[in-house]
């Protein structure tokens, strides 16, 4: 059975929102909250698909994680040395952030692992990690294209390594920075752009020193976690959509409360301010190590830009929302370095361009960006090609279409945002799902 979103034309957004916990952040407090000594609290979990794929695999090393169901997890941490061999291949799903920073964990234990995932997952490139992994001592196989399903182990002694990611990967950084725990001596990461920090902040709040100096995160292995209690802000990647919604239907008026606004994820916020949008942000606050606020949204005009470079991996996950921005913006918006796009859990410049062209947009797909003309839409029947942003991206788009918008291919959204449809119409969006 196949879920499609319709989505009339027309809505206004009002009123006020918490969009589910963020998922980097969910996956991260599952991971150290394993690794810890002592119990993790943590509230505001995402309950998708990829986070409790982390979660799975987990348990089936052998840690105890109580889950509610609502956001509240209780996780018996097991020290970094106590995880149990799987009896199983790990399954991460569609998760490319549960995959390259579980690998990490993996590389330092004494047993032998395989970790694989869906038809996208299987086909995301591993050797980023893969290369690293092995200079530091690791075991680790991929399959002759670089690609999962990734043997890994067992470890005999990894010493950490000074690397220069050729990317700003904060999945790449991360996997490294997990190796590194289980490291003889220092494990150096040095980032070409600043990429999300949230590892670090999270093994800082577990009591694990990682320093930073410039563009350089190194830690020490050998130390100890301390269980913590952690509070997942609203996804700042979920707010995203109704950033973007609100900003092009008229009369729209919308609050999204304990959003997660750290300084490496709110290239959103301003690359729309730069195309004139009207975002405040209040109550700002800090949780769990992370800076949080509520992001008010209302309607304004918006208009072309040159989206400048060094907030591309600060937005990396909303250039789906963004290029929607865009074709409803006056004049041309040009979006250059961001050829991650084509390797996320679809090829996002390509289903995006396809996506917008066939509701009448002037969008061009380049190797590494896109140019979009805003002009007005009008409705069609869109793909997903099966990836969670690009459902939910294109939905928002037939706000502003001439006709109704049916996005096919909906089911992925599991992953990141369940009550994606019903939380848009709840605020305004004139959406339904429909399976077929
Ligand atoms: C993530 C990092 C980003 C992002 C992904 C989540 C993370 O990937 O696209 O959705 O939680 O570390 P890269 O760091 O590989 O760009």
């Amino acid at each position: 059975m196949s879920l499609n979103y319709v989505v009339q034309p027309g809505g206004t957004l009002r009123g006020t929102l918490r969009v589910p916990g963020d998922k980097s952040i969910s996956h991260r407090s599952v991971l150290l909250g394993s690794l810890a000594h002592g119990e993790t609290r943590v509230s505001g979990f995402l309950e998708g698909e990829d986070t409790r794929a982390t979660a799975a695999a987990m348990r089936a090393m052998g840690v105890i994680i109580e889950a509610d169901g609502a956001g509240a997890l209780r996780i018996v941490g097991r020290g970094l040395r106590g995880l149990s061999a799987p009896n199983t291949s790990l399954d991460l799903g569609n998760s490319g952030t549960g995959m390259r920073l579980l690998a990490g964990v993996l590389a330092g234990q004494p047993f032998r692992s395989r970790v694989f995932g869906d038809a996208s997952l299987n086909s995301r490139p591993m050797r980023r990690i893969a290369d690293p992994l092995r200079r530091m001592g690791a075991q680790f196989e991929t399959t002759d294209t670089g690609t999962p399903p990734l043997d890994i182990g067992p470890a005999e002694a990894l010493s950490g390594i000074r690397y220069e990611m050729p990317v700003a990967s904060a999945q790449v950084k991360s996997c490294l920075l997990l190796a590194g725990l289980y490291a003889d001596g220092e494990t150096v990461v040095v980032e070409p752009g600043l990429c999300r920090d949230h590892t670090e902040r999270m093994l800082n709040g577990f009591g694990y020193p990682v320093t930073r100096e410039g563009n350089c995160v190194s830690l020490r292995g050998g130390g100890q976690l301390q269980a913590g209690e952690v509070e997942v802000p609203a996804d700042i990647s979920s707010a995203a959509f109704f950033l973007v919604a609100a900003s092009i239907a008229p009369g729209s008026d919308l609050t999204l409360t304990g959003v997660g606004v750290n300084p490496t994820r709110d290239g959103v916020i301003q690359i729309l301010k730069l195309m004139g949008a009207d975002i405040e942000l209040l109550n700002r606050c800090e949780r769990s190590y992370e800076p949080v606020a509520d992001i008010r949204v209302r309607y304004a005009p918006l208009r072309g830009i040159r989206i400048p470079e060094e907030l591309v991996a600060n937005a990396i996950d909303e250039f789906p929302a963004l290029f929607v921005a865009a074709a409803c913006a006056t004049g041309e918006t040009r979006l250059t370095g961001a050829g991650e796009l084509r390797v996320k859990e679809s090829d996002r410049i390509g289903a995006m361009a396809t996506g917008l062209q066939a509701l009448g947009a002037d969008a061009e797909a380049t190797p590494d960006g896109m140019v979009v003309r805003g002009r007005e839409l009008r409705g069609g029947t869109v793909r997903s090609f099966g990836d969670h942003r690009i459902a939910m991206a294109l939905s928002m788009a037939g706000l502003k279409a001439a006709g109704r918008v049916i996005v096919e291919d909906c089911a992925n959204v599991q992953t990141s945002f369940p009550s994606f449809a019903a939380t848009s119409a709840a605020v305004g969006v004139r959406i339904a799902e429909q399976r077929s």
